[in-house]
């Protein structure tokens, strides 16, 4: 199955020149989202992840399914002024904007093995992010696991890690 049958790239959202790649179309057709999470699964399974890493909002819906086929736990990444009890926090740079992002202080014993997981991997900002709050708390980063990649935005070089995407775009 081609899973680009399923995403749609709607033009000037959220403002002008930004194309949007939707996933909703995805997510309602439920083969199409049967065979992306069967794909999510075979390439995140051999890095042998003790948890996988969502990043709100979109992440979540891929993370947390994943992390129950995957028979891992999983963990929220939360946008500001979400996460009860004691966290760790860090600001990044957004495609458009910025952004912070938060995690509970003791979501991984230490050594865990993480998999982070996320929608699209655009600018790459966001997952480096990710990737850097996980390691303050502690995280052993073994990957990244995408839907969507855009290719001429250069965002896996700024990851550390190695990323898998389902599908790429060159822009
Ligand atoms: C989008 C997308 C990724 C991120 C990718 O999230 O879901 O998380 O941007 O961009 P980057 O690689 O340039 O950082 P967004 O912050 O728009 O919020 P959402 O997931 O809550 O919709
Ligand atoms: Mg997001």
């Amino acid at each position: 199955m081609d899973l680009k049958q399923h995403i749609r790239g709607i033009p000037d959202f959220p403002k002008p020149g930004i194309l949007f790649y939707d996933i909703s179309t995805l997510l309602r057709n439920a083969d199409a989202w049967q065979v992306a999470m069967g794909r999510l699964a075979h390439a995140v399974a051999p890095a042998q992840p003790h948890l996988l890493a969502g990043v709100e909002s979109r992440g979540f819906l891929l993370a947390a399914p994943l992390a129950s086929k995957l028979g891992c736990g999983f963990i929220m990444l939360r946008k500001p002024g979400k996460l009860p009890g004691r966290t760790v926090s860090l600001e990044y740079d957004l495609e458009y904007g910025t952004d912070s992002l938060h995690i509970q202080e003791d979501a991984v014993k230490p050594g865990q093995r993480v998999v982070v997981v996320d929608d699209l991997l655009a600018t790459g900002g966001t997952l480096a992010a990710a990737i850097s709050l996980l390691r303050k708390v502690g995280a052993e980063v073994t990957m990244a696991a995408v839907i969507i990649e855009i290719l001429a935005l250069g965002g896996r070089d700024r990851l550390g890690v190695p990323a898998t995407a389902l599908v790429t775009y060159e822009s």
